[in-house]
């Protein structure tokens, strides 16, 4: 489908990101494997939850809209998931994986943060409140998890990684 709309670009935009939720689903529980941290790994779980509600999310937005999903992988979240998965395979398992691993998580979310960002205001431009309110309160979970991200980050993970 040529996008021709700003409903298609709607649609093509969320079937993008339902892709980009799916393919994390599955490496979460990667991230969370490879992290020695306790509350890194827990952090990586809470958010594989938070993930799966995302994704019925979308579900909720597709049906409120009668709309229907483009089939299609989001390549840009391919590439953040690789670059993670390379952090894993070059770096031993320690304090400064895991100061790798919450860098590669924010640019996951910093990407996710853009994207709902676009889709809240693209589906306000069309009128779709319904959906507004459900891409917002991704939108949000994902800002709570950047900002948890950055917290650990700067109290935890950069310093033990400093000092080993
Ligand atoms: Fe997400």
């Amino acid at each position: 489908m040529a996008r021709k709309t700003l409903e298609d670009l709607f649609i093509h935009a969320l079937s993008d990101m339902y892709s980009a939720e799916k393919q994390l689903t599955k490496a979460l529980g990667k991230l969370s494997r490879a992290a020695t941290n306790e509350q890194l790994s827990q952090a990586f779980e809470t958010h594989l939850q938070e993930t799966h509600g995302q994704v019925e999310r979308i579900d909720q937005v597709v049906e409120k809209c009668g709309i229907r999903l483009k089939r299609m992988k989001c390549a840009a979240m391919e590439g953040l998931i690789e670059e993670g998965e390379e952090l894993i395979d070059e770096i031993e398992k320690g304090p400064v994986l895991d100061a790798g691993l919450i860098g590669a998580a924010q640019k996951v979310e910093h990407y996710e943060i853009a994207s709902y960002g676009t889709l809240c205001a693209l589906a306000k431009q069309l009128g779709r409140q319904e959906a507004v309110t459900l891409l917002k309160e991704t939108l949000e979970e994902e800002k709570a998890t950047d900002k948890k991200l950055t917290e650990f980050a700067e109290k935890v993970g950069n310093p033990q990684a400093k000092n080993g």
